[in-house]
């Protein structure tokens, strides 16, 4: 039976800077190992490098402190810096496909993109197969999402990202014929300003229907995931390297797990049962 295919693409998006994108790109690779898959990343935000440098702290932590800690193949690229658009594009657009290509073997491919709008992280979001969005959780970041009546907080209609994703899923099912499917999270939420959140939640449960996304539970605001990078860890790797997991851990470990339960593993569980 042929039991390898296409490797299944996550990618991890908004345009809004600092959402959680890069923390959550390591996370899911990490998680995706450790499930014994095999992971390919791409870091496209390479300038500024966050998960590539995530990926360079944990092969130091490993050389240094001699623990198996498992790594994916990660590739960067750099943005192209021709001189004409269509040129520049052509290059990043040969860069990307060369980097699919290398990882054609993986069961997975994470994403990880920038927080501004770029060719390549219009260009991957065409090959999602799923797009996962991370919000700040306040009605700023919502705005990437929709114009909000500030006084009334109805939806005007769907802001700059949403038309993108909207216009990379048609790029997708004229080249794929498939569609992707998108989830978007609350990152950071706080346990403070109750009546804000579920405002957020109520605003975003209608856009979601609206503009075509699932609602996923969300991360809480926890200190740990600024820890972690320096050392290139995730929450996944605590026990493994001798922290001692404290309540905090455990719930952010369980908001990670419920936020995976909404990527449909199961049809590639069985494809790696197969392999094996
Ligand atoms: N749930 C969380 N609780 C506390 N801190 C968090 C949480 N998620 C992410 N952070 C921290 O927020 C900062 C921004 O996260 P990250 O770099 O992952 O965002 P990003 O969306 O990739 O940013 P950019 O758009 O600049 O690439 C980091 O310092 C990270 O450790
Ligand atoms: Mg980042």
């Amino acid at each position: 039976m042929n039991v390898q295919e296409k490797p299944y693409i996550i990618v991890l998006g908004n345009e809004k800077g600092g959402t959680g994108k890069s923390t959550l790109s390591m996370h899911l690779i990490v998680h995706l190992l450790r499930l014994g898959f095999k992971v390919g990343s791409i870091d496209i935000d390479a300038r500024q490098g966050t998960l590539s440098r995530y990926i360079e702290n944990r092969q130091k932590f490993v050389q240094m402190n001699n623990k198996e800690l498992p790594i994916s193949s990660h590739h960067a690229i750099i943005k192209s810096n021709l001189p004409t658009v269509a040129d520049a594009h052509q290059e990043d657009k040969e860069k990307f496909l060369a980097c699919l290509e290398t990882l054609k073997e993986k069961n997975f491919i994470i994403i990880d993109t920038p927080g501004s709008d770029t060719f390549l992280s219009q260009l991957s979001h065409s090959y999602a197969d799923t797009l996962i969005t991370p919000l700040n959780d306040s009605f700023i970041d919502l705005d990437m999402l929709a114009r909000i009546n500030n006084e009334t907080r109805e939806i005007s209609g769907p802001s700059t990202y949403a038309e993108m994703v909207w216009d990379q899923k048609k790029q997708k099912l004229l080249r794929d014929r498939t569609q992707f499917d998108w989830i978007v999270l609350r990152n950071r939420l706080s346990s403070i300003y109750a009546k804000n959140k579920e405002e957020m939640q109520a605003l975003l449960n209608k856009l979601a229907q609206r503009i075509g996304f699932r609602l996923a539970s969300g991360f809480g605001e926890r200190v740990i995931f600024r820890e972690l990078f320096l050392q290139g860890l995730t929450l996944l790797d605590l026990k493994d390297v001798g922290i001692e997991m404290t309540l905090s851990h455990v719930a952010a470990r369980q908001e990670l797990r419920a936020l995976l339960e909404m990527i449909n593993l199961a049809p590639l569980s069985e494809r790696l049962q197969d392999a094996s």
